[in-house]
């Protein structure tokens, strides 16, 4: 008898397909809308595999209604939406979609970075709402990427691959991580700060560390307070790492450059969010591994585990 799969995400039909083999699958039929919460818990029921993506909480409310479920594969490298002890207390596999996905949220974190630096879409929406007169010295004049100093909080394979970016526009890379990457300094040039350090040295600071009950509000007013004062703060790792109170304050009272944020505390971010109402601000909504190469090399990832768990071989990729 096949196994049941439920599949959280209406996805390409074309990448599920060799899962029909071991699975019957149940799909969410909607691409962009999420699956409520109670369709979930009730459909999780007699399930032995979920796949999920970020936007589905995988908690002990969950697999209290799912007795059956043996694994869990989530469509990202990030995997707060997952209780993981509460999984692993059962026996329940959990899966991610590392690595695949490092050079495109790095190239997006750049994106951000030159966004945000040289103004970007400000001065998209200066010349298409016609306010483009002519040509004068100081218009729009944004800030140096080149020669400026990069602190990056969080020097993981994301972290690394920012700094390397960041390299080819010769800046000067500092970076803060719980261990020191030795042989990213000897190899790179990059130098290790305390964390306090990388905020006050750095022109532009790029979050890249995981969200998790110890990063939860790591940027907050006081850690804002001790950034230069026309610095740049990128986030495209998880939105609860920065206070977005504190930020919008910060940012009313006239401090930092300006900000870029793929990421929100809620997503999606509410239209009347005050970050929203200053131009400083660079938002996106969570696209950081949006290409189509990547999110189907993420999507091949998923299947590959829930190939592997079907066929009673290892499972790569698992959550530790
Ligand atoms: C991840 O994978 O964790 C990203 O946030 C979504 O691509």
């Amino acid at each position: 008898m096949k196994k049941k799969l439920l599949i959280t995400r209406k996805l390409p039909s074309h990448i599920i397909e060799p899962l029909r083999n071991y699975y019957d699958i149940a799909e969410w039929s909607e691409e962009e809308a999420i699956m409520p919460r109670q369709r979930l818990l009730a459909s999780v029921k007699d399930c032995e595999a979920l796949w999920v993506t970020l936007a589905d909480k995988v908690d002990e409310e969950l697999l209290a209604h799912a007795p059956n479920l043996k694994i869990v594969s989530t469509l990202s490298v990030g995997f707060n939406n997952i209780d993981v002890s509460a999984l692993h207390s059962r026996d329940i596999i959990a899966t991610n979609t590392p690595d695949v996905l490092t050079d495109t949220t790095a190239d997006l974190v750049f994106a951000l970075l030159l966004a945000t630096a040289r103004r970007i879409p400000e001065a998209e929406r200066y010349l298409r709402e016609g306010q483009w007169q002519g040509w004068y010295p100081l218009q729009l004049v944004g800030k140096d990427v080149g020669g400026a100093t990069i602190g990056i909080i969080g020097l993981g394979r994301i972290g690394q691959a920012v700094a390397k970016r960041a390299l080819g526009f010769n800046m000067n890379v500092l970076y803060y991580n719980r261990s020191r990457k030795i042989a990213n300094e000897e190899q790179y040039g990059f130098q290790f700060r305390e964390f306090e350090d990388v905020l006050k040295e750095s022109d532009f600071v790029v979050i890249m560390t995981p969200y998790s009950k110890e990063t939860e509000g790591l940027i907050g007013a006081r850690e804002l307070a001790l950034m230069k004062d026309d610095a740049i703060l990128i986030n495209a790792a998880r939105g609860g790492i920065v206070d977005e109170d504190a930020l919008y304050h910060v940012l009313k009272d006239g401090k930092l450059w300006a900000v870029g944020l793929d990421v929100f505390e809620q997503e999606p971010v509410a239209l009347n969010h005050p970050l929203l109402t200053l131009p400083n601000v660079v938002a996106l909504p969570h696209i950081g591994s949006a290409t189509l190469q990547t999110r189907t090399a993420m999507m091949n990832l998923n299947v590959q585990a829930l190939l592997a768990y079907a066929q009673g071989q290892q499972v790569l990729n698992q959550i530790h």
